[in-house]
């Protein structure tokens, strides 16, 4: 496994990678790694003949230093976790080497789904995210990037600027990894307290009671919506952000019964914010 540091070295790896015939997957990451982004990693394994990955804590998505400061991370854990998990080339730029002028001057726009939801509750959090990840496919070339649905409407984000910008790379969607008592794993749950941690499947039951309301309540979504809040309310240590039932593209309420719907969930356990989703389809 080689690990880079320059731009250049990582647009030369991927470049003759591809030029070795290789079908090129890729999985950017901000690192501390868990079995959320293994399972991304097995994922490209199986797709794809050679893997890449990269590694920056992007210091333009997160809204205060404070909670920047305060992102865990353990890169010799991860060079070994990749070693283990077939990565060939990982990508671990230091700040300076993405953004060499300081905050850069051209971002990227995600348009209106970065301001619900997420977006609200995170102002410039998505064209962070949106300017990082154009950069990086920009830099690693044509791929199959790897993104988990753990943080859905990153995933829409990144799909429409893929589309929008014309980038050279499929973006492939895969399932949330949970712990066994449900709580999807996250590089935050780390942070969690042994009662907010115990409190923090609050989550997930909300979304399960309003799958099971949504199969009761003939297609009223606000009472879906309150169904959420209110497992989270019996909760005393959980505060929620919002609950949410949305069509999964437009991330507006859902204009009809057909098709998919996606439950969205965040909530703050002691400080430290969480979020999840669910599928359901009515
Ligand atoms: P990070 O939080 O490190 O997540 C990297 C990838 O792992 C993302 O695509 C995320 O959705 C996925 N992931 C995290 N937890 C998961 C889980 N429980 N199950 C499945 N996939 C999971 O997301 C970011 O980094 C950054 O915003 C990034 C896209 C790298 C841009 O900086």
């Amino acid at each position: 496994m080689e690990v880079v540091v320059t731009r250049d070295e990582f647009r030369k790896a991927t470049s003759e990678a591809r030029a070795g015939g290789s079908r090129l997957g890729f999985v950017p990451t901000m690192g501390s790694l868990h079995e959320g982004h293994l399972s991304l990693l097995r994922a490209a394994e199986s797709d794809c003949d050679f893997v890449a990955m990269s590694i920056f804590v992007n210091p333009i998505q997160f809204s205060s230093a404070e909670d920047l400061a305060r992102y865990p991370s353990n890169l010799a854990q991860d060079l070994e976790l990749a070693r283990d998990g077939g990565v060939g080339l990982v990508f671990v730029p230091p700040v300076v080497e993405m953004y060499p002028r300081g905050e850069p001057e051209t971002t990227v726009d995600p348009g209106p789904l970065a301001n619900r939801l997420e977006g609200a509750s995170r102002p410039g959090h998505f064209a962070g995210v949106a300017t990082v990840v154009t950069k990086l496919l920009a830099i690693c070339g044509q791929c199959r990037a790897y993104f988990g649905e753990k943080d859905f409407q990153q995933l829409a984000v990144v799909r429409n600027l893929v589309r929008d910008l014309d980038l050279d790379a499929e973006v492939v969607g895969c399932p949330t990894i949970r712990e066994s008592d449900g709580l999807a794993c996250s590089s935050r749950n780390r942070r969690l307290g042994p009662a907010d941690r115990e409190s923090a499947t609050v989550l997930c039951r909300a979304l399960q009671a309003g799958r099971e309301c949504l199969k009761d309540a003939a297609w009223d979504i606000e009472q879906v919506q309150r169904a959420m809040a209110s497992v989270v309310a019996e909760e005393p240590l959980a505060k929620l952000d919002y609950a949410m039932v949305v069509d999964p593209v437009s991330f507006e309420p859902p204009a009809s019964r057909a098709g998919e719907l996606r439950l969205l969930i965040a909530a703050d356990l002691g400080g430290v914010r969480l979020i999840d989703n669910l599928g359901v389809r009515p």
